[in-house]
């Protein structure tokens, strides 16, 4: 079975979530910008006319799809390289992912997941 990983997280944590990442073996991903907010709506910023709110601040969405068995791991993996301790560290969504297929190859679900030195083959 294979999840989605759809990790929201600072802009300036994104090299140390990518070599982690590596370093534990995982390695296709996908990394969009985008800007949100989550339950402190904002910041509040002090400008030369008084304070004013920024509402959506700019965040990087890392998405990963990978094998059920390297979930917890990799969720581990990304909490460790992405946390400040200050709020707006960011959050983790999981999906379930119906299948995945490699365009080239035709090859569907953990198979088309499989690279070379993956986590998975660095196992056996
Ligand atoms: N419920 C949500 N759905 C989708 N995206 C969200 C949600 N909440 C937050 N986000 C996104 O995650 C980013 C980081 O959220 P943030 O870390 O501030 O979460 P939080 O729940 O407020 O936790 P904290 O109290 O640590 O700040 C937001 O900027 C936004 O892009
Ligand atoms: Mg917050």
């Amino acid at each position: 079975m294979t999840k989605k990983i759809e990790a929201i997280i600072r802009e300036e944590k994104l090299h140390d979530v990518k070599v982690a990442l590596q370093e534990i073996g995982i390695v296709g991903m996908n990394v969009t910008e985008c800007r949100g907010h989550g339950r402190q709506g904002g910041i509040e910023l002090v400008g030369r006319t008084g304070p004013y709110r920024v509402d959506l601040l700019p965040r990087l969405q890392v998405n990963i799809v990978l094998s059920d068995h390297n979930l917890e791991k990799a969720i581990e993996t990304i909490c460790q390289a992405a946390e400040t301790g200050s709020v707006g560290d960011g959050l983790i969504f999981v999906y379930p992912v119906e299948d995945v297929i490699r365009i080239r190859t035709g090859e569907r679900g953990h198979d088309a997941l499989m690279y070379p030195d993956d986590i998975d083959v660095r196992k056996r």
